[in-house]
């Protein structure tokens, strides 16, 4: 039994049943036990692998997408604000392909805002060299008066959510609470909410979701964006429409994983709910593009031609490695359509690129 798992039971015991996002926030940032805490979960040897991490295109690609923002706004003065940057691949690799945009590089400002101090230490040790004014933030409370360009990769989806289920005796919160036997199994609590429909008690079981965390995080950007100018991707697993299940899971060495056992040692996410991201930028007076599905926008953005000439130029033993990172990133079979790419931006007249 793991420390997090009798440290969540003797909570639960003493205070009665989590939230699920009490849960996932304690299974993945408790400060000495979360998952995120003290491990690299990334890459082969780890639990999940990430689009960043399996083709050099990925970050090469997001970086043509900053750098002609840059231009086609006009240059000048720039924040790259990434979030949840993993080992920091992404930004090595964008930094990398706009080298040679010329004064791209001198206007830029690059900001990382990261939980996990053992990824910090990964991303500071990559990076370091890579550009002259490179900082870390420790959340986006901190973020300088300066037009902004946010990019966050799968990292939404590793926000906490609260889950609810409709049933005929109402709507319930689906809690994390302890059963006979004291181990940790799903409960549901009542919210005094009742649902009608046609002038009948109505549930059909069905779990909708919700992140006050992520719309927290959202409202920030969209205030910052809207006060200093700027615009953002958001690229991630999600939905639109609604969420009509239960999209919370657990990963462990690149398998699913019973979500409430052993925490702390697996990933824990929920897929995104790009509408509600879209809502909150628009209240803003934001623009908003797509979402549109990821194969499409890094086609979009050149990806075939850009692995073709990175084939060109391989070894032949590493052509195969090229081809079919694309395909992973891009076909719909693979990350292709389920990852989605929400664009976001202060000017309206402008066309960002891969929309
Ligand atoms: C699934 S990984 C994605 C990493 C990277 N973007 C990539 O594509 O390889 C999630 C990242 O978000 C970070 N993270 C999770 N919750 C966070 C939070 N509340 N604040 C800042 N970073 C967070 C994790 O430590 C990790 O770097």
């Amino acid at each position: 039994m793991t420390a997090l798992l009798d440290l969540i039971k003797a909570r639960i015991a003493q205070s009665g049943p989590l939230t699920v996002a009490e849960y996932m926030e304690l299974a993945l940032a408790h400060p000495e036990h979360g998952y995120y805490m003290h491990r690299d979960p990334l890459g082969q040897e780890g639990d999940f692998t990430t689009s960043p991490e399996i083709s050099q295109i990925f970050g090469e690609l997001l970086g043509a997408w900053t750098a002609a923002y840059w231009q086609m706004s006009g240059g000048g003065d720039l924040a790259i604000v990434e979030l949840g940057p993993g080992r920091g691949t992404l930004m090595r690799d964008l930094l990398r392909a706009t080298a040679h945009v010329p004064g791209f590089h001198d206007s830029l400002l690059v900001l990382l805002v990261e939980t996990s101090p053992q990824l910090k230490r990964m991303q500071r040790a990559l990076l370091m060299g890579k550009h002259s004014r490179i900082a870390w933030l420790p959340d986006l409370e901190h973020l300088p008066e300066v037009r902004t360009v946010f990019l966050a990769n799968e990292f939404f989806d590793a926000l906490p959510i609260r889950q609810y289920v409709k049933t005929p005796e109402g709507l319930k919160e689906r809690l994390v609470g302890l059963d006979d036997q004291g181990e940790l199994c799903f409960t549901l609590q009542e919210m005094g909410i009742k649902l009608v429909k046609g002038g009948h008690h109505y549930g059909d079981k069905e779990i909708v979701e919700s992140s006050p965390y992520a719309r927290t995080v959202a409202t920030r950007m969209a205030a910052h964006l809207r006060a200093h100018g700027g615009a953002g991707l958001v690229i991630d697993y999600g939905y639109t429409g609604g969420s009509h299940a239960n999209t919370l899971q657990a990963v462990r060495k690149h398998a699913f994983f019973p979500v409430l056992k052993d925490p702390g040692t697996a990933d824990l996410t929920a897929h995104v709910d790009f509408d509600m991201l879209a809502q909150v930028f628009r209240e803003a007076r934001l623009d908003v593009q797509g979402p549109v599905a990821q194969g499409d926008f890094l086609m979009a953005l050149g990806a075939q031609i850009r692995a073709e000439a990175l084939i060109e130029r391989a070894r032949p033993e590493q052509r195969e490695a090229i081809a079919s990172g694309l395909h992973r990133l891009t076909a719909p079979n693979e990350m292709g359509e389920l990852f989605k790419v929400l664009g976001v931006c202060d000017d309206h007249a402008l066309a960002l690129a891969g929309f």
